[in-house]
């Protein structure tokens, strides 16, 4: 399964701080943004990824990320010109993808808790068409939510309802079926103008092949749209790791605890970054150290 990081947008809530930078690329804590949905992509067994910017953006990306092979990694990297809607990734990566199943991230997500990498594998094996994933939040109506029957099977997905028919947000990572990409050349844009993710997955809902996987409370969804919930995040991120003095979403220590890299790879990365904390925790995993 190949994995589509989507990392365009404008950024615009967070203005004047993506004035200049992406979104994707502004820190949460000690790293940047989309380390930790690329680690959970890394965690669901992706190691072929596309990734989405703008095309302000994309040396920012290459700069951060390169080609993913010191991480055991291979990165592509594709435009997206306008914000034209997150089912437009599956366009975009449709040559990407080359007839086969994807995981599809936002640059913005950032899921944390026990057990989520077995979820994720489990989940990817056993998708009909489309797997989304549901999480209580107070505030659904401002993500797409789920309408789950009394089995706790989904019954419809709507996209930002007025009135929510639960409290089950779609978090903004989803498996797809090889036809993604061709159902989603069926779309029309919505009256934000846009190719929606939630149609998407209502097609594959119709046609019975859409599971939702519900992620319990004892799990992080966090959000960075706004100068507040970034700033939430990253003192959530903070807390724990100093607590722990383990690092979430590090993709270094990723890449070396999935056995993508060896212990000599991980201590050239960790020297190369020996100036910061971050590359002394590196150096501090390994076993000699
Ligand atoms: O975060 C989960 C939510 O993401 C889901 O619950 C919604 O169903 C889904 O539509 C989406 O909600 P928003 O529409 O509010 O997402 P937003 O426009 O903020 O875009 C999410 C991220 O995707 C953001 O970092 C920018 C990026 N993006 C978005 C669009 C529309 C792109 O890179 N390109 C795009 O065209």
């Amino acid at each position: 399964m190949k994995g589509i990081l989507l990392a365009g947008g404008t950024g615009s809530r967070l203005q004047p701080m993506t004035l200049g930078v992406s979104k994707q690329l502004l820190p949460v804590y000690d790293k940047p943004m989309i380390y930790y949905p690329l680690t959970t992509l890394m965690f669901a067994g992706v190691r072929d990824i596309l990734i989405v910017t703008t095309k302000r953006d994309q040396d920012a990306f290459r700069a951060t990320l390169g080609d993913g092979e010191r991480w055991g990694m291979a990165f592509s990297y594709a435009v997206q010109l306008e914000p034209r809607g997150i089912a437009e990734a599956l366009l975009i990566g449709r040559d990407f993808l080359d007839g086969g199943p994807s995981a599809l991230i936002l640059g913005d997500n950032i899921f944390y808790g026990h057990g989520l990498p077995e979820i994720l594998v489990a989940a990817a094996g056993a998708n009909p068409g489309a797997t989304v994933f549901g999480y209580w939040v107070k505030d659904p109506e401002h993500y797409g939510v789920l309408d789950l029957d009394a089995q706790g099977r989904p019954r419809a997905i709507v996209e930002k309802p007025a009135r929510p028919p639960s409290h089950y947000a779609v978090t903004g990572l989803y498996f797809f079926a090889s036809d993604a990409p061709e159902l989603a050349r069926t779309l029309r844009p919505s009256a934000r103008g846009e190719l929606e993710i939630t149609d998407l997955n209502a097609l594959y809902l119709a046609q019975g092949r859409m599971r939702a996987e519900i992620l319990g409370r004892g799990f992080a969804w966090l959000d960075t749209g706004t100068p507040e919930s970034l700033a939430r995040a990253a003192g959530y991120v903070e807390s724990v790791e100093q607590r722990q003095g383990l690092k979430i979403g590090a993709p270094e220590e990723v890449a070396w605890r999935l056995g993508l890299i060896g212990d000599s790879q991980l201590e050239a990365l960790a020297h190369a970054l020996r100036a910061s904390a971050y590359g002394a925790y590196l150096m501090s995993l390994l076993p000699s150290k």
